[in-house]
């Protein structure tokens, strides 16, 4: 297991649509998944996209803590475990969009006001092979979009409405922006 380097914004490797994973129980995939892991750990993520770490390979790897499940106010919804979901395909349940901040390891420092789809059902498999099929909203469906969206070679800032609430984290935590 190893922490990888982290391609930052401008690196070409987030510009492409990731292939897909022929064989997904493959010891090269449960390589990439274990260091994605520890990268996504040692960086303090809640998310991880193969091209992220320079694999352009349909890989994410993701969770969501107890904490914020909370703080988002989804007492439904439950922290989502440690998943790892290869080749994954998201369908949006209905024109419901969000708006919430997110941030990115390959856009470090800043943070950005994102609209995205309120529900999402979404599938994929494992690193053993085995489907996963989940509804998610809120929190959870935003990590999920996020992180699609990288195997699609799309970072959060294209998906941004409105480019005056892109900020650095910092000056955004001393000086709280006004929601909606
Ligand atoms: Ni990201």
């Amino acid at each position: 297991m190893a922490i990888l380097k982290i391609a930052r914004m401008g690196h070409p490797v987030l510009r492409q649509r990731a292939q897909d994973v022929p064989d997904p129980t493959a010891p090269e995939v449960k390589r990439l998944v274990a260091d994605m892991i520890d990268t996504m750990k040692d960086a303090g993520g809640t998310g991880l996209a193969a091209p992220q770490v320079h694999v352009p390979q349909r890989v994410v790897v993701y969770f969501v803590e107890a904490e914020r499940a909370e703080r988002e106010g989804e007492e439904e919804v439950a922290a989502v475990p440690l998943t790892v979901l290869i080749n994954p395909e998201i369908e949006v349940l209905d024109d419901e969009v969000v708006s919430d901040w997110e941030g990115c390891l390959s856009i470090p420092g800043l943070q950005g006001y994102v609209p995205r789809a309120r529900r999402i059902r979404y599938r994929g498999l494992d690193e053993t092979g085995a489907p996963i099929e989940r509804e998610a909203t809120d929190f959870h469906a935003r990590v999920v979009q996020h992180e699609y969206d990288h195997l699609q070679g799309i970072l959060y800032s294209e998906r941004m409405a409105d480019m005056t609430r892109l900020g650095f984290t910092e000056e955004l935590r001393r000086h709280p922006p006004d929601h909606d």
